[in-house]
């Protein structure tokens, strides 16, 4: 089996590649990333030398170039993680998510479908890999379930719903043997510091404002990075095809609630006096279009094919610190930009 592992220099792709390299001896694994600002190799310094791993760059944009790494790799199986992933970027450059999310993604399908069509019995899977955030806004009570109509709100939303709606008409139209995940918000180690959690870990550990939109009330559902990469891992290998999975880990706070425990966590692990950091907590003013509360009902892939989050909020989120503090180096690469250059030190063309 030769799977191509989109994104997997990203936070979310680097947890499944190594999942998959580790978990899989006899799966070649193709790790194709465009190395955006979001994506750095040091996220897979420990797998990178693995007989079943291989690393290319290039970008899913680009339709000539996928066409002929599908034809010269023919691939079996498809996991698609890329993407720009952050709101705020979303609302100053919503085209560059047409770009990546839409036009990306259709690259993709239709590179798969003519494997597919070639041979129907070695082209198995195109797993497209897309957010709850497709689904729009939650009042106070209610949760998403995979029948949820779509409703979403923000560029970034607006083009990953794009995609899917991509995945299902390719299923529909060619049978191309499709699956698909929405979930949740996740966190965990490897995650780029411009998303809520890693940017108040790094501001609290520099002493630095803790910016809170708005009041802070917005409420999302939080799922360890590990629970999510376990999940996809479940989902390739047992999901009905056509069919669709909601992950997420029954885990709700309000932002507000998770910068509190987070401050009080880490006054604890830094010697700092209880109360400290909460006075770092700064209210700035509300993103545009700010989705009110994202849950998700994840009955059907529990009941189904018997997965469940293995982690409390708590102990994640300590173990997500503990990370930060530990991986120093890591952390200043990234706020620095230095790991930019990490490509170039250890690879010196597209292929290894
Ligand atoms: P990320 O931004 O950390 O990583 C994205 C990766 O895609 C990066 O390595 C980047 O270099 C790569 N990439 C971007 N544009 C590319 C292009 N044109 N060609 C090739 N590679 C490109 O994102 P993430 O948080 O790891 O999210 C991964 C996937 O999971 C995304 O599809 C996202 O929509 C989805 N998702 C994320 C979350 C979350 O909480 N982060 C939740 C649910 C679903
Ligand atoms: P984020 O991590 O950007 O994920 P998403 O927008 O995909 O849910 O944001 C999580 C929540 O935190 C969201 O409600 C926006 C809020 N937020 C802040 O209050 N301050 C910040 O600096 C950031 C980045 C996010």
């Amino acid at each position: 089996m030769k799977i191509l592992i989109t994104g997997g220099a990203g936070f979310i792709g680097s947890h499944v590649v190594r999942l998959f390299v580790n978990k899989y001896p006899n799966y070649q694994i193709v790790n194709l990333d465009k190395l955006t600002y979001a994506g750095n190799l040091a996220n897979l310094k420990d797998i990178e030398d693995k007989p079943n791993y291989t690393f290319v760059k290039g970008d899913i944009v680009d339709a000539s170039f996928i066409n002929s790494l599908f034809k010269n790799h023919r691939f079996n199986a498809v996991l698609h993680l890329a993407a720009e992933s952050h709101v705020d970027r979303s609302i100053t450059n919503p085209l560059e998510f047409v770009y990546t999310n839409v036009i990306g993604t259709v690259n993709l399908l239709n590179a798969a479908k003519e494997l597919f069509k070639e041979d129907s019995s070695q082209f198995v899977k195109f797993y497209h890999v897309s957010t709850d955030e497709v689904y729009g806004s939650l009042g106070e009570t209610g949760l998403f379930t995979e029948t949820t109509a779509y409703d979403p709100h923000s560029p970034y939303s607006a083009s990953k719903a794009s995609s899917d709606h991509f995945v299902r008409a390719y299923y529909d139209t060619y049978k191309l043997p499709c699956v698909i995940s929405n979930c949740s918000n996740n966190y965990g180690p490897y995650h780029f510091p411009e998303k809520l959690i890693p940017l108040c870990i790094n501001n609290i550990k520099n002493s630095k404002p803790l910016p809170i939109y708005g009041k802070g009330e917005n409420v999302r559902d939080w799922l360890f990075v590990e629970d999510h990469a376990r999940a996809i891992d479940v989902i390739f290998h047992k999901a009905e095809l056509g069919t669709t999975y909601n992950i997420g880990g029954h885990n709700e706070w309000t932002n507000i609630d998770v910068i509190r425990l987070l401050c009080d966590m880490m006054d604890e692990k830094l010697g700092r006096e209880k109360g400290t950091n909460q006075k770092l907590i700064t209210f700035v003013t509300d993103r545009a279009g700010h989705d009110l509360r994202y849950a998700i009902d994840s009955t059907k892939l529990q009941n189904e094919l018997g997965w469940k989050p293995s982690l409390q909020f708590e102990e994640g989120l300590s173990k997500t610190v503990d990370w930060y503090l530990k991986n120093d180096e890591w952390l200043n690469n990234v706020t620095s930009g230095a790991y930019a250059h990490y490509y170039e030190k250890q690879y010196s063309d597209s292929n290894k």
